[in-house]
């Protein structure tokens, strides 16, 4: 594939007006979120929940790709159509989680790197045959007054930057997503220093490894206070905040920033989106890639019953038409009680 399909692909995926479902969890998050809503997780309540989500009539308006975990690629409807036909059929790209986890980082004090880079290039290559056509691979970072260490940041910004080369090898668009978690009491001061210096490690071997800027995206988190800082902040100072981090370390050639919810509330994470594009225009598309902030309203309309499925289509829509109309600076919170 040619550098421009690759940047067709990755302008695709930050459409006006459209962004990313995060559906890729892993066995044991997506248990963790059947526990909440009391269904076992077994292969076909899975399969039942995304088909759900992936059938949600119009979804395509507001959903440009869907990630997904390696056996939801695999699997098929309940009537026998694959999920990624599914997707297709409703104007939606297919992308792959393909990172193998975040592992303990030897001699380090609780950090993390990312493993899945052995074998990656078969992988890819098979992922490619199932149809997808973008990928994921997460790395961690925790805040504390001296972490993350200096090693944690450069493992994770090496393994990022050979992964999304892989990716851009086999024809692939990597979403690079380097997550510095808000867990703790930091300042919205030490989030945007932390940040920066997480970004501009990620792109310096970004450029190092020869990636395609314009081919690739980037879903980092916003910058945020840490979610038990006594002091927090407006949403206008944390989209001003967020932007002028981005400014500083995200190059203009990368098509779109993607960011994921982190564990913000599904209206601060529309919220927040929607401030930072009214400061616009930016270099790049600035669009969502959530997980929670798309599925938990949907995922509790939902709860297991069949004859709720109707219902868990709507949440779901509702939550991507509100972060659409983010994508353009646009949503309001009285836009929430107005439900299609
Ligand atoms: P959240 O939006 O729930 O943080 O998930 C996004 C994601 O893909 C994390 O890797």
């Amino acid at each position: 594939m040619s550098d421009s399909e690759l940047a067709a692909t990755a302008q695709a995926l930050v459409a006006p007006g459209k962004g990313i479902l995060a559906a890729d969890e892993s066995s044991g998050t997506i248990k963790k979120r059947f526990d909440s809503i009391d269904v076992e997780s077994t292969e076909d309540n899975r399969r039942d929940y995304r088909e759900m989500l992936f059938r949600a009539e119009g979804a395509g308006d507001f959903i440009s790709g869907v990630i997904l975990y390696d056996e939801t690629i695999r699997q098929k409807a309940a009537d026998g159509t694959p999920l990624v036909e599914v997707l297709e059929k409703q104007g939606i790209i297919p992308g792959i989680k393909v990172d193998l986890g975040a592992k303990a980082l030897p001699f380090s004090d609780g950090e993390t790197v990312t493993e899945g880079l052995d074998g990656l290039r078969e992988r890819l290559a098979e992922y490619k045959g199932l149809g997808a056509r973008f990928a994921k691979w997460r790395a961690t970072y925790s805040i504390t007054d001296v972490l993350p260490s200096r090693n944690c940041i450069d493992v994770n910004a090496h393994a990022l930057a050979r992964y999304a080369a892989l990716c851009q090898e086999a024809g692939i668009v990597p979403i690079v997503e380097p997550e510095v978690l808000m867990d703790g009491d930091h300042t919205l001061e030490r989030a945007a220093h932390v940040t920066g210096d997480v970004l501009q490690s990620v792109f310096a071997e970004l450029y190092r490894e020869h990636c395609r800027f314009e081919g690739l995206l980037l879903k980092p988190n916003m910058v945020l206070p840490g979610y038990s800082a006594a002091r927090q902040a407006s949403d206008a100072e944390i989209a001003a905040a967020t932007v002028r981090c981005f400014r500083w370390t995200v190059p203009a050639a990368v098509p779109g920033i993607v960011f994921l919810s982190g564990g913000q509330s599904d209206e601060s994470s529309t919220s927040r989106l929607s401030e930072m594009n009214k400061l616009g225009p930016h270099p790049w598309q600035l669009s969502f890639s959530y997980g929670r902030a798309l599925q938990a309203a949907a995922l509790k309309a939902w709860s297991g019953q069949t004859g709720n499925v109707d219902a868990g289509k709507a949440a779901f829509l509702h939550r991507a038409r509100m972060n659409s109309a983010a994508r353009s600076g646009s949503y309001t919170s009285d836009m929430e009680s107005a439900r299609a």
